[in-house]
């Protein structure tokens, strides 16, 4: 339905994925950021804001949706940063191996469709002593809220455009060839819990990783 994804959906995400618990985390690690930047699904734009512009020299802004786009070129007029949108898919990214010090995903991840696939390009990317920084959606170790993530995941999946509510995206991180560095992790938000379980922080290449 390429009028919902286009126009509806990214209004949906606009309004409903930055509520202030959630925006405190982007205030959060979104500073972290450093050097040339490349930021997976920018959605809307809501990190644009929290980025500190005297330490990013340029922000690769990827985004396959032209509605979000839209509306993240709003965003932009907020901020002095230096931003280039690439308008791909997280899993084809058009950047050289190891040119990028800071990957972004907030949110992406968990709906990315290969996820195994994007994180491999994240890793391509980076500069070996580069840095991932994330916020996202995902499986919940309680045992009662995984059954309602079950349940409710092929709807969240039509309605979020994607959106998976079951994915472990630390141990996927992980199996990729990521190395946690610091990570928070609960309930965010007033949204179901099925709907809020996050894991947010930073990760580094595990020595050695391979880059393809
Ligand atoms: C839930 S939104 C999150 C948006 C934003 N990062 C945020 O934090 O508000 C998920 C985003 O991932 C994007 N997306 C979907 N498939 C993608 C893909 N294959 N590669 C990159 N981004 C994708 C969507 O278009 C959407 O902007």
């Amino acid at each position: 339905m390429p009028f919902y994804k286009d126009y509806i959906y990214p209004y949906f995400v606009d309004i409903l994925g930055d509520p202030v618990p959630i925006r405190k985390v982007r205030q959060q690690i979104i500073p972290l950021a450093q050097g040339k930047v490349l930021e997976i699904g920018v959605g809307s734009g809501a990190n644009f804001v929290h980025y500190d512009s005297t330490k990013v020299d340029k922000l690769y802004a990827l985004e396959p949706n032209p509605g979000m786009i839209r509306l993240a070129e709003r965003q932009q007029r907020k901020t002095k940063l230096n931003i280039e949108f690439l308008d791909l898919p997280g899993e084809r990214i058009a950047l050289e191996d190891g040119s990028i010090d800071t990957v972004v995903s907030t949110f992406t991840l968990c709906t990315i469709p290969s996820i195994v696939d994007a994180i491999q390009g994240l890793i391509r990317v980076l500069k070996p002593k580069g840095k991932l920084i994330f916020f996202e959606l995902g499986l919940s170790p309680d045992s009662e809220v995984q059954h309602w993530q079950k349940r409710l995941e092929p709807f969240h999946h039509w309605l979020f455009q994607g959106l998976y509510l079951t994915r472990d995206i630390p141990a996927l991180l992980v199996q990729g060839g990521f190395q946690m560095e610091q990570m928070g992790a609960g309930y965010v938000a007033q949204f179901p819990k099925s709907l809020s379980y996050c894991w947010w922080g930073t990760a580094i290449l595990q020595s050695g990783v391979r880059h393809s």
